[in-house]
């Protein structure tokens, strides 16, 4: 295992955090829990898992799209960048682009910390001359890179900066904090950045419906491993077979809503509070937008970037978008 190359910066939220973002969410109607909590190590599995199943299109296509245009991709955004990767997850997108984007360093970022080591880590042995600087931190959050030397060098050493936010996890964000979290990235990445993100399209529902509600069951215990973690982490004593699994499009406002649902009448104890559940009430764990290219290149303007180009595969399921700061 080559670890030479890798500097890691831990930001992780305290518990203090997570309890109080918890208990916040739980105190109001709807009952709510950011879907970033659904990433701790068994989750964050979870989801791999759920990028695998026949039903979930989404990263499958984006990796077609990435492997159809990889090329083109980094010919435009500048070879020999420093990268930075928003929830990069088990980083298995990158690496389809880092070849051809061949950057000087790569800077991912992602909340949960064991599966952010455990894959630079085999990043590290395949790519072992690329300086990785991995931070573990809440990028919804307004946080400072703590390794700015890197992003930010002396005048005269300045190479691309270029962002990598894949796999439409801009569609968890509402779109008035999706548009300040871009905003901040396009102040981080200073005047001459790029941004290629993810966005997933709008389209049948019905295709929706199934990516959300897998016939394996994966997402449903993926929403439900949410309850698991209180129970762990926040002394909370959910019965997950009280709870269930609801996923649905809501078309009015074009996104995926992800709930938990009591099954009955019941009262729970999380961190010494308690909160009381009708039969039928839900906590609502995860919005997931979905946008026309237009939608979302309006959006991306209104926080600074300015539109470059956009693909997309032949069915027309999925977009990945070039966007540069706008001077
Ligand atoms: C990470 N994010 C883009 C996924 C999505 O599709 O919104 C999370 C997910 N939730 C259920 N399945 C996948």
């Amino acid at each position: 295992m080559n670890t030479a190359n890798i500097h890691f910066y831990d930001l992780h939220p305290t518990m203090a955090d997570l309890k109080a973002e918890v208990l916040k969410g739980l105190s109001v109607q709807p009952k709510t829990i950011p879907p970033k909590f659904f990433y701790d190590q068994y989750g964050s599995q979870l989801f791999d898992q759920i990028t695998e199943l026949p039903e979930y299109y989404p990263t499958r296509t984006e990796i077609g799209i990435f492997h159809e245009h990889g090329e083109e991709m980094a010919m435009q955004l500048g070879r020999g960048c420093w990268l930075l990767e928003l929830g990069s997850g088990s980083s298995k997108k990158i690496r389809v682009l880092l070849d051809a984007l061949q950057p000087v360093a790569y800077l991912p970022i992602d909340i949960s910390k064991d599966h952010l080591l455990h894959s630079v880590h085999s990043l590290a042995t395949d790519y072992p001359k690329l300086e990785i600087h991995a931070i573990c931190a809440d990028y919804t959050t307004d946080f400072q890179l703590p390794c700015s030397s890197v992003f930010r060098p002396a005048p005269g050493n300045e190479k691309n900066r270029v962002a990598f936010f894949p796999g439409s996890s801009i569609g968890n964000f509402e779109p008035s904090a999706a548009q300040e979290l871009l905003q901040r990235v396009a102040h981080l990445l200073g005047p001459k950045g790029a941004l290629l993100i993810g966005v997933d399209l709008k389209k049948d529902p019905t295709h929706l419906h199934a990516a959300y509600n897998d016939a394996q069951g994966v997402t449903a215990a993926f929403n439900l491993n949410l309850l698991t973690r209180l129970n762990r982490e926040l002394q909370a004593d959910f019965k997950l077979t009280e709870f269930e699994h609801h996923a649905f499009y809501n078309n009015q406002l074009g996104r995926v809503e992800m709930h938990l649902v009591s099954k009955c009448v019941q009262e729970i104890q999380v961190d010494g509070q308690r909160f009381a559940f009708a039969e039928g009430e839900n906590i609502h764990t995860e919005n997931s937008y979905k946008y026309t290219v237009t939608e979302f290149q309006n959006l991306a303007s209104a926080a600074g970037f300015q539109p470059a180009q956009v693909w997309m595969d032949a069915a027309g399921l999925f977009s990945v978008h070039r966007l540069r700061v706008r001077r």
